[in-house]
């Protein structure tokens, strides 16, 4: 049995409920995407919350720390992709020493701590799931940079920090969970001091993605609800919100169309398996760790309703590969932007 998932499924799937928790999080998922409650308020931090706490440990299981994809070379290895990718935004950013930066939606810390690594900057983690904030304390703690990397346990839409008191922001993954790109980017607006720049990788739909056809349509469904996103917007919208709270834009690009040979972004999700460090991402490492998890379901070891979780994911994982394949979605729209002087 795989020590790291077993210890996962103990610490943190408990027996607080899974299966409950899950049929609450498909409830309010879908309420929340008819824009429906019961109190007439957005819930979408409950939503995301929810799928969290939920799936935070297979990621970090069947992926790694960093919680986002990477474009990726021929000769070079998984982790090397995701750690050059997290470099580029904190050089395309010039984060450097003396710098106080905002990573926003910041996961469990993987890539704050390469980043504040790599670039010497200060780095104040923004992120409203509790259980993530905590693991990335912990890991913190354990690369030794406490000095350099804090963790503010809030809402990206509603941030406890001041008006322009970041010299830059960044965001990998994240942004796109929020419910309208207007709010979140509007409030990070608010966050840099005039000449402060944000870059981010947005995921989105590309110009191939076709809104008539039932089978792009089923691919977008399964990766929202299973991928904890609300919404999944264009190129477009993402660039008339950025300019609608008052961006300078600097640039914007896909940076799944890479020129000369490349290992396509969603290959880890698809491929064979045949390698040691996207095994447990791959079909047939998916499909191990489900049967894994079914047998210490029905043994009691794990909490009833893991299986549901593990399958949810994995169809979000089928989903993605095959909008990678078609290449009617990106997760790797890359902006960056400035707030005027
Ligand atoms: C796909 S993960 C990416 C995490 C991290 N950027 C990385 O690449 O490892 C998205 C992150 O956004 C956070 N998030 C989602 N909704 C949020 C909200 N309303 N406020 C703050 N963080 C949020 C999630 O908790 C999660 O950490």
């Amino acid at each position: 049995m795989p020590v790291k998932l077993s210890r996962a499924l103990r610490n943190k799937l408990s027996a607080s409920g899974v299966a409950a928790a899950f049929r609450e999080y498909e409830h309010r998922f879908r309420m929340e995407k008819r824009k429906k409650s019961e109190d007439g308020e957005r819930h979408y931090k409950e939503v995301n919350n929810l799928y969290y706490d939920l799936v935070t440990d297979f990621y970090e299981y069947g992926w790694g720390k960093s919680f986002h994809f990477a474009p990726r070379v021929p000769g070079e290895s998984f982790k090397a992709s995701l750690a050059r990718h997290e470099h580029y935004l904190a050089h395309v950013l010039g984060l450097k020493p003396g710098m106080v930066v905002a990573d926003i939606g910041s996961g469990i810390g993987g890539p704050l701590l390469e980043i504040a690594r790599f670039s010497g900057t200060k780095i104040v983690g923004v992120n409203s799931n509790a259980r993530q904030i905590e693991r990335a304390r912990q890991l913190t703690e354990e690369a030794g940079l406490t000095h350099l990397a804090e963790y503010s346990h809030c809402d990206f839409l509603h941030v406890e920090a001041s008006d322009e008191s970041f010299d830059a922001a960044y965001s990998i993954e994240a942004t796109c969970i929020a419910p309208d790109k207007v709010s979140v980017y509007g409030e990070i607006f608010r966050l840099l001091k005039p000449g402060g720049e944000f870059g981010a990788y947005e995921y989105c739909l590309t110009e191939r993605f076709d809104d008539q056809n039932p089978h792009h349509l089923k691919i977008k469904a399964n990766i929202e609800l299973w991928g904890g996103l609300l919404v999944i917007d264009d190129y477009q919208t993402v660039d008339e919100a950025l300019r609608t709270v008052g961006f300078e834009m600097l640039e914007t690009r896909d940076l799944a169309a890479q020129d000369g040979p490349s290992i396509p972004w969603w290959q880890p999700l698809a491929g064979s398996g045949l390698s040691l460090t996207t095994i447990r991402s791959s079909s047939i490492g998916r499909r191990a760790t489900r049967t894994l998890i079914r047998a210490l379901e029905a043994a009691h070891v794990a909490p009833r309703g893991t299986t549901r979780v593990a399958e949810g994911l994995n169809q979000c994982a089928t989903a993605i590969a095959e909008a990678g394949r078609l290449g009617i979605f990106t997760p790797m729209y890359f902006i960056r932007a400035r707030k005027p002087i």
